[in-house]
């Protein structure tokens, strides 16, 4: 008889302990450790010894990608779907998961591909109401299903060009005993359905809900089950959002599709430099930066405010950009370039809800900091300073990747010259062309 064993498993990181512990072991939270319930059938397989193929040898049928319809989707998948693979999209409640996923199927379906959508979380006359406000989703074939057996048979029947889980954390597993989300259930569910979609050549994509800092919940180890690993962001006071590849195997990460939501779903924006990189002209504290997310440079306006401060520990506010990384300019900033920030609140944030990664903005962080400390206006006053380059701790200016095509894109806004690690090589030249206030300073 197949033996039960109990363990304690970490809702957050998936790491496993024979016993309740109050501190998970693997990741340091506390109170994550679950009690699951695991049966040891104890089934052996005998293997047999198989003849490996030559890699050259290897038919190749299924290499042309699946376009879904929506432009910016296509874009962050790396050109689209690839058959049989498994996406996972993470975001946080209500940024528009299902919207933008309802969006691609409905294309997928128009052009004559079938495409199926598995909802455990909405009934279907709850999908038919977005679908009526989408428009053009008619050809969607869906089915109300949380049960695993009967979706994976399901899919093995009607082998759908796309099937979207929505979401994986309602998919249940009656063999397994625990309740619907945890992490056996979705480390179950992930690994049967791969299983499926490589057999049966299904592009699946699983709508994966966000905990409370932002990582796909249920174990990491769901992360590395699937091809790709989608993170749609963006705040409720925002109508924008943005989806990034988080992982990818048939693609670049660091890709980025921009959206607006709108009372007829999301619509792509295909030129997200206007949007974000919009900055008056005349504004004390606000810089352009030229980053480059995957192969497409985008401006992004980044605003700084430097407030007197009788704080022991003066605050260093970043909205959009990494709190570390800030630290480190404004550190910078006073060590190489005499910007005295020790007795300042410093508050740094990107336009737009938007994240930026990229090392590339450092020198626009430190120029609107710079600009907010000595209530300077940037540039010539006409128009807004575009810049570009990585701070390195001795307050040189390091070179970033594709300078050219970053130039491209100010240059096409009209944001010229702009300041980057060719024309000024350390910081202290950067704010000398940028800030006219500078006592040796030339206007830029
Ligand atoms: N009529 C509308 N006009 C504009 N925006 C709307 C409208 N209806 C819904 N929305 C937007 O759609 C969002 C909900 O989208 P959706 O249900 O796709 O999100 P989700 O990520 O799937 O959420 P959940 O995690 O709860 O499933 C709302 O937060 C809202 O911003
Ligand atoms: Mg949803």
């Amino acid at each position: 008889m197949a033996k039960v064993v109990v363990q304690f498993t970490c809702s957050e990181c998936g790491a496993t302990a024979g016993r309740w512990l109050g501190r998970c072991p693997g990741c340091g939270a506390f109170g994550t450790l679950v009690e699951e319930l695991h049966g040891s059938g104890g089934r052996h397989s005998n293997g047999a010894a198989r003849a490996p193929e030559r890699l050259g040898d290897v038919e190749v049928s299924e290499a042309a990608r699946l376009a879904t319809g929506v432009a910016e989707l296509d874009r962050v998948l790396g050109g689209g779907l690839v058959p049989a693979s498994l996406v996972l999209v993470g975001g946080e409640p209500g940024v528009g998961k299902s919207t933008l996923l309802l969006s691609a199927l409905g294309a997928v379906a128009r052009s004559g591909r079938q495409a199926l959508l598995v909802t455990g979380e909405e009934s279907v006359a709850q999908v038919r109401l977005r679908a009526d406000r989408l428009g053009g989703a008619e050809d969607v074939s869906i089915l109300a299903e949380t049960e695993l057996e009967s979706v994976c048979a399901t899919l093995e029947r009607e082998r759908p060009a796309v099937c979207v889980i929505d979401s994986v954390q309602t998919l249940y597993a009656a063999e397994l005993g625990s309740a619907p989300g945890s992490v056996a259930q979705v480390r179950e569910a992930a690994s049967r359905l791969l299983r499926v979609a490589k057999e049966s050549g299904v592009a699946t994509i699983l709508v994966g809900h966000v905990t409370k800092d932002g990582a796909v919940a249920g174990p990491r180890v769901l992360e590395h089950l699937v091809d790709c690993v989608l993170q749609f962001e963006g705040d409720r006071y925002h109508a924008h959002r943005v989806l990034r590849a988080v992982k990818n195997r048939f693609g670049s990460t660091n890709e980025l599709g921009v959206f607006e939501m709108t009372s007829a779903g999301l619509v792509g924006v295909p030129d997200p430099s206007a949007l974000f990189g919009a900055t008056r002209a005349g504004e004390v504290g606000a810089a352009v930066a030229v980053a480059l997310e995957g192969t497409r440079p985008i401006l992004l306006e980044i605003q700084a405010l430097v407030s007197r401060t009788d704080l022991a520990m003066p605050r260093r506010v970043g909205t959009g950009v990494d709190p570390k990384r800030l630290a480190m300019i404004v550190a910078v900033l006073a060590r190489h370039a005499r910007v005295p920030l020790g007795s300042a609140d410093v508050f740094v944030n990107v336009a737009g809800g938007v994240r930026v990664d990229e090392p590339g903005a450092d020198l626009a962080v430190a120029l609107a900091v710079a600009s907010a400390q000595r209530g300077v206006v940037p540039g010539d006053g006409e128009r807004p300073i575009a810049c570009f380059g990585e701070l390195g701790l001795s307050g040189e200016l390091r070179s970033v990747a594709h300078p050219d095509r970053r130039e491209a894109e100010a240059r096409k806004f009209g944001l010229t010259p702009v300041i980057s690690p060719d024309s000024a090589p350390t910081l202290r030249a950067a704010l000398r062309a940028a800030l006219p206030a500078q006592p040796r300073a030339r206007a830029a």
